[in-house]
């Protein structure tokens, strides 16, 4: 073990900045992982982009040598194996039963019940009052509900997400706790199975279970699969929705620049997915075959940690990286990744964010901050995370 090698994940610079190493002009560094393995940190935008595609690298959680950033992380991913844990045919056979599914014009059609699901959270608001916690009472809400929609799991089931995000903390909680919290997922997913093979409604399960994944998956595939696009649409979008809140209302003049033209939310949206890069710890990577990264050889065995935040912010990528500006009207950010992982739900993540702007600016104007922003506490989760986010707002 090399102690001298600082150790993954690092201190960062404040809650909305990522760590200082992330912006060195050295854009491949060597770190130490909590079992004193070390690992290949990629913090450029081209060499991510890179690791994220390149053939010699695998996703592949079953294999032996693979490097977690935390034992909770490893007893996760190995006891839940995911196609977002897979590489090659295992992986595009399952996401291809599902790609059709988040097409972006079938997302697009859901843009009514989005805008329904948060016109209804914005009326609670306002009929309770200020103040109000902002990350109970909407940002968790939204992504919530619209899952539920869209899988056609019954909205009373959807406390399990709260539940989850509590228990399921990849760098704190013990591995024996998030096997439970997984093996509570794995049974509502089954059940949700089990419902829609005997009373099939007009949704994305019943499609599933009675149309061609039953033929092109296993029952262990589906089950895992399903589970994952039930977990991986809420925290990521609920913590974007309020630490996206939240940067805009620190930057008070762009939160006034968007009332006064709502044209400018979806690049709004690109720049706040880009500027917050919600996930503190990137999901890691193992190099199968020795190749040289930029001027950094890389050998078969190494342990790789592809940071989307360190890529986001390299200047190489974006001028004045740490500056947030929603006319930057720039798209290429890694957000949402990049190769056969990229985000299968992107669509649905921009249209619950764009439908949540447009609403808060044009019905929640005098929306702010009920605490000075040093006050509010960032987790740092696998994902950043608000506990607690307390509003106001005026209503003249
Ligand atoms: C994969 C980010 C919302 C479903 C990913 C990956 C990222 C990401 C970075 C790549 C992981 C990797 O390379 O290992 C985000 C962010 C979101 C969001 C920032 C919100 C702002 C959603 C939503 C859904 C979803 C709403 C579905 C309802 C998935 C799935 C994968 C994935 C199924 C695995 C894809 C694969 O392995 O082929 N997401 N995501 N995500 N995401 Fe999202």
């Amino acid at each position: 073990m090399d102690e001298t090698l600082p150790s993954f994940p690092l201190a960062r610079r404040s809650a909305f900045d990522p760590p200082a190493e992330y912006s060195a002009a050295e854009k491949v560094q060597k770190v130490r992982l909590y079992d004193g393995r070390s690992a290949w940190l990629v913090v450029g935008y081209d060499e991510v982009r890179e690791v994220l595609s390149h053939p010699a690298v695998s996703a592949d959680r079953r294999r032996e040598a693979f490097p977690f950033s935390s034992p909770s992380r490893e007893a996760l991913e190995r006891a839940d194996p995911s196609f977002v844990t897979f590489d090659g045919p295992d992986h595009a056979r399952i996401r291809r039963v599902f790609t059709r599914y988040f097409a972006v014009r079938r997302i697009q059609a859901l843009r009514p019940v989005v805008r329904g699901i948060v016109d209804d959270l914005i009326d609670e608001l306002l009929a309770s009052g200020p103040p109000a916690d902002f990350v109970r009472s909407f940002a968790a809400e939204v992504p919530a509900r619209t899952i539920c929609h869209f899988l056609g799991l019954p909205l009373a089931e959807r406390g399990i997400f709260q539940e989850l995000d509590a228990r399921r903390n990849l760098l704190a909680t013990a591995p024996g706790d998030v096997r439970s919290a997984t093996g509570l997922m794995l049974d509502l997913t089954k059940r949700l199975i089990e419902s829609k093979r005997t009373d099939p409604g007009d949704d994305l399960v019943s499609e599933l279970v009675h149309g061609e994944a039953a033929e092109v998956l296993t029952p262990e595939e589906l089950l895992h699969a399903l589970r994952l696009v039930i977990t991986a649409g809420h925290e990521t979008t609920s913590n974007m929705i309020s630490l996206g809140l939240v940067t805009l209302l620190r930057h008070h003049d762009q939160w006034q620049d968007l009332i006064m033209e709502p044209a400018l939310v979806p690049g709004a949206v690109e720049e706040l997915l880009r500027y917050v890069s919600i996930f503190h710890i990137s999901p890691t990577r193992l190099a199968v075959e020795s190749f040289q990264l930029g001027g950094t050889r890389i050998e078969a065995g190494d342990g790789l940690i592809p940071v989307s935040a360190g890529a986001n912010r390299d200047p190489d990528a974006f001028a004045d990286p740490d500056r947030f500006d929603i006319r930057r009207g720039t798209r290429h950010h890694v957000a949402f990744g990049h190769g056969i992982h990229h985000c299968l739900g992107q669509s649905l993540a921009r249209l619950e964010l764009v439908v949540v702007l447009e609403q808060l600016i044009s019905r929640l104007p005098g929306l702010r901050l009920a605490v000075p922003p040093e006050e509010l506490r960032v987790s740092e989760y696998s994902f950043l995370k608000l506990e607690e986010l307390p509003v106001s707002w005026s209503t003249t």
